[in-house]
């Protein structure tokens, strides 16, 4: 299994603290905000990790994270060149990933609690694609999903009447079929490749499964949310990383 942390995108919404810096450099709790995904994918055990920034910011990525030493892991980095959606940046670990299933993790989703049994789940799962859910009180921010008793029948990216409580998680994990998959999604009306499309070309093959996220979890990408993930991560820095 190989891991994927999206690092690009233009980061606007935290103007002026993005105006010189990328937002994942940005600090979370006592550390800056990318360690996060790096200490959760290596406790899962996933070591071999692709970084994908942008051209702007990734001399400063790379002065942050070097190798991949220090923290157990060992890091091949790539520029996404135009900030085209997640599922544009995932596509260029294709070749990074050969015949390897891949955990993606978006750099500014922080978790109270390790992702490790999600993985766990993946890993004995014979085939598709697996996401995580979170019930939240502003579904509309995000992709979300409606359920049937059993499983995932729909996400929505951004809805204005979302069909559930349901946030997809920016947590997600695939077989070897997402990059025909990619190559097969067109850009959506914000012109960008979503990974909800993704998501949804899984579903259509009958091929997603999901967990429901334990603890609290948020993305950093306004300033509410990037203020709810120092808490998380200040009350929980510590447990996270004895328990990985
Ligand atoms: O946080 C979970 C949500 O993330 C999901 O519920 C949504 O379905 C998903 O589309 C995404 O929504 P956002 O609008 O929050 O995505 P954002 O544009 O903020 O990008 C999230 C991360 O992905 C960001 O930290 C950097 C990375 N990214 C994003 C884009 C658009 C890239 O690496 N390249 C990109 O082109």
């Amino acid at each position: 299994m190989k891991g994927v942390i999206l690092a690009g995108g233009r980061g606007t919404r935290l103007s002026p603290l993005t105006d010189a810096t990328n937002k994942h450099l940005l600090p979370v709790g006592l550390e800056p905000m990318i360690y996060h995904p790096i200490h959760q994918l290596v406790g899962a055990g996933v070591t071999e990790i692709m970084v994908i920034t942008s051209t702007e910011h990734m001399g400063d990525v790379v002065r942050c994270l070097g190798s991949g030493h220090k923290f157990g892991a060992a890091f091949t980095y790539r520029v996404q060149e135009e900030a085209g959606g997640i599922a544009q940046a995932l596509a260029l670990a294709e070749a990074f990933a050969g015949d390897d299933r891949v955990v993606v993790l978006l750099g500014d989703n922080v978790f109270e609690y390790a992702i490790t049994p999600y993985v766990e789940g993946f890993v004995g799962q014979a085939e598709g694609a697996r996401v995580l859910l979170k019930e939240v009180g502003d579904p509309e921010r995000y992709g979300v999903a409606a359920l049937d008793e059993r499983q995932v029948v729909e996400i929505e990216e951004k809805p204005a009447k979302p069909k559930s409580r349901y946030a997809v998680v920016g947590l997600y994990m695939y077989d070897r079929q997402v990059w025909d998959i990619i190559r097969s999604i067109e850009p959506s009306g914000r012109g960008e490749l979503e990974i909800t499309s993704v998501n949804n070309a899984y579903i259509a093959r009958n091929q997603l499964q999901y967990d429901v996220c334990v603890g609290r979890w948020t993305d950093a990408g306004t300033f509410p949310s990037l203020m709810e993930a120092n808490t998380i991560l200040s009350a929980n820095a510590n447990r996270i990383l004895a328990h990985g």
